[in-house]
Parts: structure tokens; C-alpha cells; sequence
């Protein structure tokens, strides 16, 4: 099989399988346990929440372990809105969100009344502009992807952080597809709080970090005193050992993996040169994720006959795919009728993928795509 759909999850490297059972085999105490078994381990938590913090440029207390990035955005986002609607009732969001971030805003319209702009592209790009258009005395959160997940496309998050340091509106980033592969410096971006998810950059799926500045939020999940009373529940010690290591190795590789990557998708470019495409989305964005389409070819189609051929690629992002569903980001770019809905692929690499894998990928979608 050649895995082509590393936006979805990425594989784990041998580096995190031995972080992993390595601490499985030998370290199962529990950090918050008084004695030396739960001291050890509390030491190890503190030197991943080091490692990670480092990662970020930024204070390990400003980290806080969670189970993805899921519920890193539902922290940020429920929790800061319902903590602060004193101060105001107006979210500013993007229609090109995840859905992590998209029904917990619809959650917060329908349930406690909140207002969200979404802001849709134009020109095929989200500006900083817009976002400062948007703002109103009453807005108390901006909450924008650092790249997104179907096109790869940047977002100008340093802009915006920038903007919004003389405005009331705390700033928070899901940093998912840009964490690993480019540098995210939360502070540099002025960032509140920024989401990522360790199984996108090699590590385990189920486990995550929020960044969080000393803001005041309300908590997701309420019960022990871990993470300093800000994320309640046993730290999944095996999912954060394997967090660190992927993160610490992704950050040590990251140009040169960077540099594969392109190398990965120009290859591709290359070898199809010959066919009818389109990319979707702006030029601004990351290279491991390429949004494609081929007029009047059904990419559903398309994906089933790759897929017989031993090739995974997507329609967009994991949880849309198992449906029918249109991607809602494609929508947002070029309008619910566009033929570009249902003529798209996504081709997600990594450092993994080889030159001959992408070259296959080629060979085989000419044979499709030619016919
Ligand atoms: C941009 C973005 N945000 C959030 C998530 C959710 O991550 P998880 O499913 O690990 O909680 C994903 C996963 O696809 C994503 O791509």
C-alpha cells in the first residue's frame, strides 16, 4: 500500500514505538501518586512537557496535555467563551475551520446565544483585513486554523495575533497541520491558545497538547487536579512519551523534511503534466498537502480505483470522507455548485513517502485519468 493521506494521520516512526514501549514496560506510575513510583514518573511528565514546551519556544507551564485536538479547540473555544461572555457575546471563525472548531461555535449560537462571523475567502485567501474588519467591542475571541487541511493553505495568523494585541479578543490557533512540519512559535504569533495533535506528525492518535497563556477559561472536564487544575484526568503517559518523541524528532528533521516534501510534490507535479488539472485553493500554502482536480472526473471514482491500486488518498478531511458529504472547505473556496466538489482529490505526503511512491501515484493516475 502507498499511504498518500498524511493529513488524515501519519504512521508512527520506530523512534516513537520505542518511546513508547519502553515507558509502557517499564514506567506505569501515576505522576499525581506521592511515592517514588509516582515521583519517577512525575518527572518524566515534567521532561516531556519540557520537550514539548522547547518544541514551541515557550514556558512548559503553558502546556497542557490533553486527548487531541479535538478537544484542545472545544477547551479554547468553550471554555474561553463561557468564561468571558461577561465581556461580550461576538466570536470571529473562518468558514474553512475543522469541525472541531465550526459545531463547537454552532454549539455555542445555538445553546448560549453567541454571535460567530465566519469569515469566508475571497480571492481564495482569509486576510488579516478581515479579521479586522469583523471586530467589534464585543468580540472576545478570533479563532483561526494556522493551515488547513484540505488545501494546505496558510492563514495569516501573525497578522492577525498582531492586530488584535490592541483589542479585548484573546487569539486561538488549531496549529494541527503546521505543527512538526514549520516552525509554530505561539508567542511569536501572539497566540492565546493553539491546538495541536500528536498522530499528524508520526506520533500517537489520541492524545494532543492546548497552549495555553494564564488565561481564565472554564474546564472542559472537571475531577482531579492535573495539568494544575486546568485539564482533570490521569495523564496518558504512554500517548505523551510518544508526543515528545515524535515532536522532538520532527523539530530536529524539520528542514530537511520540508525539502523532501516539496521534492515530493514537484516530482508529482511533474510527472503529470501531461493531464488536465487544477489546484485548489491560494499559492500561499504547505507543501505536504495538495488539493487536485480533474475536470469531469468523479473523485470518488477516482479514489476507489486508486485505492484497488493500492493507493490511499482522500476527498478531504477524515471525518467527511467515511460520507457523502461535499467538502464544506471547497464550498467556501469556489461555491456549493462548483464541479470542483466532486471532481477533487487530496494527495497528503510526508518524509516517509519515497520519490517512487509519488512517481506510482503519477503513472497510475494517468492510466485513470486518461482513459
Ligand atoms: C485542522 C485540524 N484540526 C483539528 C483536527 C482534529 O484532530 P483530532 O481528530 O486528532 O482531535 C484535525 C484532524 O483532522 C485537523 O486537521
Amino acid at each position: 500500500m502507498i499511504y498518500l493521506d498524511n493529513a488524515a494521520t501519519t504512521p508512527l516512526t520506530p523512534s516513537v514505538i520505542d518511546a513508547m514501549t519502553e515507558i509502557m514496560a517499564n514506567d506505569f506510575g501515576n505522576p499525581s501518586s506521592i511515592h517514588g513510583i509516582g515521583r519517577h514518573a512525575n518527572q518524566r511528565l515534567r521532561s516531556y512537557r519540557q520537550t514539548i514546551a522547547s518544541a514551541l519556544k515557550t514556558d512548559p507551564r503553558r502546556i497542557i496535555f490533553t486527548s487531541g485536538a479535538t478537544e484542545s479547540n472545544n477547551t479554547a473555544i468553550k471554555g474561553y467563551a463561557l468564561a468571558n461572555q461577561a465581556k461580550g457575546k461576538h466570536i470571529i471563525t473562518t468558514s474553512i475551520e475543522h469541525h472541531s472548531v465550526l459545531h463547537t461555535m454552532e454549539y455555542l449560537e445555538k445553546r448560549f446565544g453567541f454571535e460567530i462571523t465566519y469569515l469566508k475567502p475571497e480571492n481564495n485567501h482569509i486576510s488579516a483585513k478581515q479579521v479586522a474588519d469583523a471586530l467589534r467591542d464585543d468580540t472576545i475571541l478570533v479563532s483561526t486554523m494556522f493551515a488547513n487541511n484540505e488545501t494546505g493553505d496558510l492563514l495569516p495568523v501573525k497578522e492577525i495575533g498582531e492586530l488584535l494585541q490592541d483589542h479585548q479578543a484573546a487569539f486561538h490557533v488549531d496549529a494541527v497541520q503546521a505543527m512538526g512540519k514549520i516552525d509554530v512559535y505561539p508567542e511569536e504569533i501572539k497566540a492565546d491558545f493553539l491546538s495541536a495533535s500528536a498522530h499528524k506528525f508520526h506520533g500517537p492518535k489520541g492524545v494532543g497538547i492546548l497552549y495555553s497563556t494564564p488565561q481564565h477559561f472554564d474546564n472542559l472536564l472537571h475531577g482531579g487536579e492535573q495539568e494544575e487544575k486546568r485539564r482533570a484526568s490521569t495523564e496518558n503517559m504512554i500517548g505523551i512519551a510518544g508526543m515528545a518523541q515524535a515532536l522532538s524528532d520532527a523539530v530536529a528533521n524539520k528542514d530537511a523534511n520540508y525539502k523532501h516534501v516539496q521534492d515530493l510534490r514537484q516530482t508529482f507535479l511533474d510527472a503529470i503534466s501531461g493531464l488536465d488539472y487544477y489546484i485548489n485553493g491560494s499559492q500561499n500554502k504547505m507543501p505536504h498537502v495538495l488539493n487536485i482536480g480533474f475536470p469531469n472526473k468523479n473523485n470518488g471514482i477516482l479514489l476507489t480505483q486508486l485505492d484497488l491500486a493500492g493507493i490511499a488518498v482522500s476527498t478531504g478531511s477524515a471525518c467527511t470522507a467515511g460520507t457523502v458529504d461535499p467538502s464544506h472547505v471547497l464550498a467556501s473556496l469556489y461555491g456549493e455548485d462548483s464541479p470542483r466538489l466532486t471532481e477533487s482529490i487530496r494527495v497528503s505526503f510526508s518524509e516517509l513517502n519515497t520519490i517512487e511512491e509519488v512517481q506510482e501515484l503519477a503513472k497510475k493516475l494517468k492510466e485513470i485519468v486518461g482513459k
